[in-house]
């Protein structure tokens, strides 16, 4: 038997993530924590950040996982190229699996990015779309009133198609063909952005790319778990488990019968 793929986001925004692993990856165990208490990220500092991110890696690595996947975009554009290289676990983000694809995607070489304050300002995905292809146009969006929409279940209807309006005139005028949702709760949104921007419009969520990115190393390091394994998963989250696993059937399509309230600094 093989040890869990450990996943960690703010909040329940990774459970996108999750979805996807659990899809190419069935037989493997997971070990999910969502930073409830401390969410969002997207409005915090960088050194706050990146206490938070080691605090969250730490406690997985408590639970001896063999991998660690950043299902967290804030945290992957502005603690991991800082803090990567100090484990010895491989440690997967889900921004340049994301910015690939949308490299990949675009015909018109007009890419938007959406995601948090934290996750815009840094640039990450500028400067990594900029590395595949220099040609490429960004034109970059923070929405920070998309994850409160997602958290309260407002999927849809005049208030977030509005919100939604208020934000994307740029990317719209800009004429992008591709748009990157960079923050794991937008998702969940695609229906309402499909319908601002138009059906053509490629939506990049970068989850299917998080999925087979850990599926090849584990492959690579002989880390696979056996196909005959049923496999455990377990959630962790820092407050509200009640809470996590009601908006967790949004995410994932079923709710969660067992999660556990830890604190990832003990
Ligand atoms: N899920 C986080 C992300 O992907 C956003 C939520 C937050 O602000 O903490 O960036």
């Amino acid at each position: 038997m093989q040890k869990a793929i450990g996943v960690f986001d703010s909040g329940v925004g990774g459970l996108t993530v999750v979805k996807e692993l659990i899809h190419q990856l069935p037989n493997e165990d997971i070990i999910y924590f969502g930073d409830t208490a401390r969410v969002p990220y997207g409005i915090k500092s960088k050194e706050t950040i990146i206490r938070f991110s080691i605090e969250n890696i730490l406690f997985l690595l408590k639970q001896e996982v063999k991998l660690i996947c950043v299902a967290c975009n804030t945290v992957s554009s502005i603690a991991l190229p800082a803090i990567k290289n100090h484990f010895r676990v491989p440690i997967v983000g889900v921004l340049s699996p994301g910015a690939r694809e949308a490299v990949y995607a675009t015909k018109n070489k007009r890419i938007g990015v959406i995601g948090t304050k934290a996750t815009i300002t840094s640039q990450a995905y500028e400067k990594e779309i900029r590395m595949l292809d220099p040609t490429i146009r960004i034109v970059s969006q923070a929405c920070p009133l998309f994850v409160p929409f997602v958290e309260e279940g407002w999927l849809n209807g005049r208030a977030v198609e509005d919100v939604a309006k208020v934000y994307l005139t740029s990317l719209k005028k800009a004429g992008v063909d591709t748009i990157i949702l960079g923050c794991t709760h937008y998702p969940l949104l695609k229906p309402v952005i499909r319908k601002v921007m138009g059906q053509a419009v490629v939506l990049i969520d970068s989850a299917k790319q998080v999925a087979t990115e850990v599926k090849q190393i584990l492959a690579n390091e002989a880390l696979l778990e056996a196909k005959s394994h049923r496999p455990d998963r377990a959630f962790y989250v820092s407050d509200g488990p009640a809470w996590f696993s009601g908006l967790a059937k949004r995410f994932l399509g079923y709710s969660l019968k067992t999660v556990t309230k830890v604190d990832p600094i003990v």
